[in-house]
């Protein structure tokens, strides 16, 4: 066996045995996190007074009641728990540091609340909306989303919302299968939510709603069932498929990577023909939706992580926040990040490149000047071996994913990780060690 044919036999093998995992993956963070951590307050100074425009991803972690599948950090403490009044109390002390620190003239772009529910907090929300609003400035920002799921949203409540400065709804619907719902603990009936979708056509007008497929007890048909309801609603749609890797509660009767891939792509051509696009992976928009926020982050761009688990890139760092939320409110300053990676011109560059890479396709002569460097000489091998193994192609000056390559979304990237990083990660025991080995070496020192 020849050197090449060796290469894709281990990689062939080491694709097999991560089968199992998602199609697509939902999340993602690069450098994983663990792999290294750095002294924190000190970077953070100086990186956060170079930013100049900037996103929001905030976190708020409490919702109605527990899904089996979810992943998230959250918790179901009923609206009178003291923990919601203390999460505000430290939340708007974070939210002092960032405000206060930001260098003058710093605009701010986009801003997502994430949960957890964030509707499920009621007025607390629009306060925090509120005060986003006094302490940044948002008056170039074009997009302000929150997450939002059923039984959340009374009449009156989306223009609450948007009269303090929400344009944007993300709408957890996940299947319209009503026996799935109940199985996976979601409390609430199909018209209840069809009735949310027009009212926050009629009041928001830009909302998305999130899918999920391979839930367990749901019929063949399912995903594509849901779609063609929601495609009379909603302009933007999120595909995910269940993960039963990250949800904690055990439903996952996860199918193979390969029936999670037929059904995506099934449910691609259904929204496609009826003229939605394709934005980063499982996003579809058409007229009227946007996911602006989405692109500023696969796009490498600042996000201030605010809010217990949120993850924050500043220019030169990386961030995670203490993800309990009883130790971030206790915390002692009001600095909540418990993890941080600085990174240096190589990360830098292999966070753009894999992200890119795992979202959208990366326009090669961009990179190549953004970054001083050459993919084709530093990856020659890697690229060889993968574009002859069918896993990536290059079109139209984009290096990207081929249909047989997107099912290893989450592991063909991670190899256009740089030396040093794959020497941590093999220490790791990652599963990717054994490929790592054989491409680890960058031909030019150069990146
Ligand atoms: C942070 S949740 C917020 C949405 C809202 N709380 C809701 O559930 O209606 C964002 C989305 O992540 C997805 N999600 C959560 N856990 C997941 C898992 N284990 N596998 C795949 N997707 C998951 C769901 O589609 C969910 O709507
Ligand atoms: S999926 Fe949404 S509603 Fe369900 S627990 Fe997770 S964040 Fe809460």
């Amino acid at each position: 066996m020849n050197k090449n044919s060796r290469l894709h036999q281990k990689l062939k093998d080491t694709f097999n045995q991560m089968e199992m995992d998602f199609y697509p993956c939902f999340d993602w963070q690069f450098p994983p996190p663990g792999v290294r951590t750095d002294n924190p307050s000190s970077i953070f100074q100086q990186s956060l007074s170079q930013v100049n425009d900037y996103s929001i991803y905030l976190h708020v972690p409490f919702c109605l009641s527990v899904c089996k599948f979810c992943y998230y950090s959250v918790s179901a403490a009923k609206e009178d728990n003291p923990i919601r009044q203390n999460y505000l109390k430290a939340l708007t002390r974070e939210i002092e540091v960032y405000a206060n620190n930001l260098p003058a003239g710093a605009q701010c772009e986009s801003v997502y609340i994430g949960g957890g529910t964030p509707t499920a907090m009621g007025s607390y929300l629009t306060d925090i909306v509120k005060l986003l609003h006094e302490r940044f400035d948002l008056s170039q920002c074009q997009e302000f989303t929150v997450e939002s799921s059923p039984n959340t949203l009374s009449r009156s409540y989306p223009k609450e919302l948007k009269v303090a400065g929400v344009n944007r709804v993300s709408y957890g619907v996940q299947t319209l299968e009503q026996n799935v719902l109940h199985d996976v603990n979601r409390h609430y009936d199909v018209p209840s939510i069809l009735g949310d979708l027009e009212m926050l056509g009629d009041i928001i007008g830009n909302f998305n709603v999130d899918t999920m497929y391979d839930l367990p007890g749901e019929s063949e048909g399912a995903i594509l069932n849901t779609l063609t309801t929601l495609m009379r609603y909603s302009p933007g749609i999120t595909l995910y498929a269940l993960d039963p890797i990250r949800e904690k509660q055990g439903v996952g009767v996860h199918e193979t990577a390969e029936s999670a891939q037929r059904k995506f792509h099934t449910a691609k051509q259904l929204l496609t023909d009826q003229g939605y696009n394709q934005l980063f992976q499982n996003n579809f928009v058409r007229s009227g939706g946007s996911y602006i926020h989405q692109y500023r982050r696969w796009d490498n761009l600042p996000v201030l992580g605010i809010g217990p688990s949120a993850q924050g890139y500043l220019p030169r760092l990386q961030y995670t926040n203490i993800n309990n939320i009883k130790q971030y409110i206790d915390r002692e300053d009001n600095f909540s990040i418990i993890e941080q990676q600085a990174l240096d011109h190589t990360l830098e560059a292999a966070r753009e490149l894999t992200t890119k890479l795992r979202f959208s396709g990366v326009n090669v002569d961009d990179f190549n000047e953004k970054y001083n460097t050459d993919i084709f000489t530093t990856f020659s091998e890697l690229i060889d071996i993968l574009i002859g193994g069918n896993q990536i192609e290059f079109v139209d000056g984009f290096l990207k994913l081929t249909v047989a390559g997107e099912r290893n979304n989450n592991i063909i990237p991670m190899m256009f990780s740089p030396d040093e990083l794959t020497g941590e990660l093999c220490q790791m025991k990652h599963p990717l060690a054994p490929v790592f080995g054989e491409f680890g070496k960058r031909q030019s020192a150069a990146y």
